[in-house]
């Protein structure tokens, strides 16, 4: 009797123990794909789909100096304003704001002494806004190899990343003061505008181009450099949107200042000239509209210029973009190339597939760069450099 209730007992012991641990791992379960879920459709969009993390021998860099040119050198004995090209260090300490007035000013100087100036031949400006390394970097190393003094590279990565290429690197010493970028957010712009204000400092950047670390350039220098320095226009795309991914973006609250005409979508990957470039770091009318009544599921760096420069004037751009990404899929993303893609003939099609206008005659050469490759396409890339490049 005693005997049989105790293995009673135990028996419903271990039930209870077994009930227990069920429960417990149904609800790690349970937790376990929520989680899952709610990341997924957090990333969902594009976020971090730009990033990438490869393993860097980092050090850390000297903290930024104080003592910056300004740039802008008043000589108090005969009244003159001298602009200096400096280009041989980018950090400064100043602040957005401080930094943005600044590069207006130099824009404003060149403007109104234009004849006093004795500018150096023009550069095109490459804005690369990355998060951390350039995994394709050995590849643009031999696209800018032998035409130092044609170009100046500008680096936005995320306030952490530490690393610092080799004295003998294009891309030694390039990077501008950044901060935090969150993908689809206003610092998205900021970090845009930031860029273009570094880079409009040199008086002898001409033409400037935004980049991502997923970018390659599809011509040679020279090619791209002619492209671009004699080109009457910009390339930044802006269209209009009927369908929810467009005008479905557009808050009412934006009027009277922007209606839903104004209304306008387009790539984040522009490629623009001085006076274009120092307009978008020059607004003050739009920007906090923007800030304010332009949250996901609108993406501020998918309507925010192209808006503003149909507000300004459409047309400063060919309102087209200049770097190409593969949309054909469908879908939310564009496609992604990795390794096996890369070969001559996708190149060829990408260089050549499709026609457009350039000063006013049709053309072939509609892009100039192209996105997004993963960095297991360093290898095939370099094998083609001699043939692309
Ligand atoms: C300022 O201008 C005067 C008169 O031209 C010149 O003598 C002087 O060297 C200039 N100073 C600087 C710092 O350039
Ligand atoms: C003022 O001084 C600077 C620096 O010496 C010189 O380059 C510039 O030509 C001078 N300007 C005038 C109007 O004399
Ligand atoms: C710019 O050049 C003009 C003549 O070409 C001269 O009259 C004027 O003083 C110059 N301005 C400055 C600020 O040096
Ligand atoms: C581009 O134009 C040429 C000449 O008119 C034509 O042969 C070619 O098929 C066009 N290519 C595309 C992609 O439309």
């Amino acid at each position: 009797m005693i005997e049989k209730e105790v293995s009673i007992g135990a028996r419903r012991e271990r039930r209870f123990y077994v009930t227990t641990l069920f429960l417990f791992l149904a609800t790690l379960f349970i937790v376990l794909i929520l989680g899952i879920f709610i990341n997924n459709s957090v990333k969902s969009r594009r976020l971090y789909e730009e990033l990438y993390f490869p393993e860097t021998n980092t050090y850390i860099c000297p903290s930024p100096s104080s003592s910056y040119n300004p740039r802008i050198i008043t000589n108090t004995t005969n009244q003159s304003r001298h602009l200096v090209s400096s280009t041989q260090d980018l950090r400064h300490s100043m602040s957005d704001q401080e930094l943005l007035s600044q590069a207006l000013e130099v824009s404003h100087q060149i403007d109104e002494f234009s004849h006093n100036i004795s500018k150096n031949k023009p550069k095109v400006a490459f804005l690369f806004l990355t998060r951390g390394k350039l995994p394709l970097a050995p590849f643009w190393e031999i696209f800018f190899k032998g035409n130092e003094g044609f170009f100046s590279i500008y680096l936005h990565t995320s306030p952490d990343f530490i690393y610092e290429p080799s004295k003998s690197s294009v891309f030694y010493k390039r990077r501008v003061p950044s901060k935090e970028v969150q993908w689809g957010k206003p610092s998205m712009i900021d970090a845009e505008r930031r860029l273009l204000a570094n880079a409009l400092l040199d008086i002898s950047n001409e033409r400037f181009i935004l980049l991502s670390e997923t970018c390659i350039p599809l011509f040679n220098f020279p090619t791209i450099y002619n492209y671009l320095i004699n080109s009457k226009k910009s390339y930044l795309s802006c269209f209009d949107d009927p369908r929810s991914t467009g005008r479905g973006r557009y808050n009412k609250r934006m009027a009277p200042t922007i209606t839903l005409a104004d209304w306008r979508k387009g790539s984040q990957w522009f490629e623009v000239h001085r006076k274009l470039a120092t307009a978008m770091i020059a607004d003050e009318s739009y920007y906090p509209i923007f800030r304010n009544h332009c949250m996901p599921p609108c993406y501020m760096d998918e309507h925010y210029f192209p808006t503003l420069v149909t507000k300004i004037d459409p047309q400063l751009t060919s309102n087209r973009p200049i770097t190409w990404t593969d949309w054909s899929a469908g879908g939310p993303h564009p496609r992604r190339f990795v390794n096996k893609d890369v070969s001559e003939g996708l190149l060829n099609y990408i260089r050549y597939g499709s026609n457009c206008t350039y000063n006013g005659a049709v053309t072939s050469l509609c892009f100039l760069f192209a996105r997004k490759f993963h960095p297991s396409t360093l290898q095939p890339l370099l094998e083609l450099a001699p043939t692309v490049l």
